[in-house]
């Protein structure tokens, strides 16, 4: 399976901060957004990622991932001239995809909680559709809304509805087999002029291929949108891992675990960054057999 990671859009709703830098590369507590979402991806197994953003951004996450290799990954980049909208990601990604199911997540999305794994594994192994995810929020209206029957079974999906029809929203984390390219490339562009990814889901849906998971009340999926959003979700980080101790999207971390870089190369990463906690944290890790899985 491949991953793509979507970086564009030019972050209005974060202005002045946006005015000079790609959203994406903004601090969460104390790592990049960026580092997030990507550490999703390690964590479904997946090593051959996509990294789209704009003309004006695309050497900065450059300059910050490089090829991957650091991490014993590979990491491809793809310019979005125009923001047409998610679904497009398949359109640009379509050589990188080649004859793989593909996994999609925005590079805005945060997410945290138990058993999230097992949830990406299973999603990751359904190749005979879509799977995507429900999150209960207070007012879903920014979002794409899901609405189900009394059996659990998908009834309709609406883009950021006026009124939505139930409380779950569907986060920024799509799984999909490779008849993905094809769907994409048939549709058109929704009135805000963007292939939306909700009406590539509807697609999957009018098959019976549309698989919805929910994620739980302990689950969090956190905003990084807005000023408070954002300040929020770096609160969120620093709470968890003061707490226990343990890191939320230590990358490196996730490449020694998965056995995708060596002890050697992990410890060289930690020195480079021994002056900081997160350059400690991965020091720690050597060698050591009590951590939590
Ligand atoms: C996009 C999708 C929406 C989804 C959201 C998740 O919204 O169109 O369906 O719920 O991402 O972050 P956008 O970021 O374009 O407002």
């Amino acid at each position: 399976m491949k991953g793509i990671i979507l970086a564009g859009g030019n972050g209005s709703r974060l202005y002045p901060i946006t005015q000079g830098i790609s959203k994406q590369l903004l601090p969460v507590y104390d790592k990049p957004m960026i580092y997030y979402p990507l550490s999703v991806l390690m964590l479904t197994n997946i090593k051959d990622v996509l990294l789209i953003s704009n003309t004006e951004y695309i050497h900065l996450f450059e300059n910050l991932l490089g090829d991957g290799k650091r991490l014993g990954m590979k990491i491809h980049y793809k310019i979005q001239e125009k923001p047409r909208g998610l679904a497009d990601a398949f359109i640009l990604g379509e050589e990188f995809i080649g004859e793989d199911d593909v996994c999609l997540i925005l590079g805005d999305n945060v997410f945290y909680g138990q058993g999230f794994v097992d949830k990406l594994v299973k999603a990751s192994k359904n190749n005979k559709g879509a799977t995507i995810f429900g999150y209960y929020l207070n007012n879903p209206s920014d979002f794409g809304v899901v609405e189900f029957d009394d059996k659990g079974k998908v009834v309709s999906l609406e883009e950021k509805p006026e009124k939505p029809k139930s409380h779950y929203a569907i986060p920024g984390l799509y799984f999909y087999d490779n008849s993905v390219i094809k769907r994409a490339k048939k549709l058109k562009p929704s009135a805000r002029g963007e292939l939306e990814i909700t009406d590539l889901n509807r697609d999957y849906l009018g098959e019976g291929r549309l698989y919805v998971e929910l994620l739980g009340r302990g689950f969090a999926w956190l905003d990084t949108g807005t000023y408070d959003g954002l300040a929020d979700a770096s609160d969120f980080v620093k709470t968890i891992q003061k707490r226990t101790g343990l890191y939320v999207a230590c990358i490196e971390e996730i490449a020694y675990k998965n056995g995708w870089i060596s002890e050697e190369e992990l410890k060289n990463i930690g020195i480079q960054y021994q002056k900081t906690e997160y350059g400690k944290y991965i020091l720690s890790l050597i060698s050591d057999k009590r951590r939590e899985k």
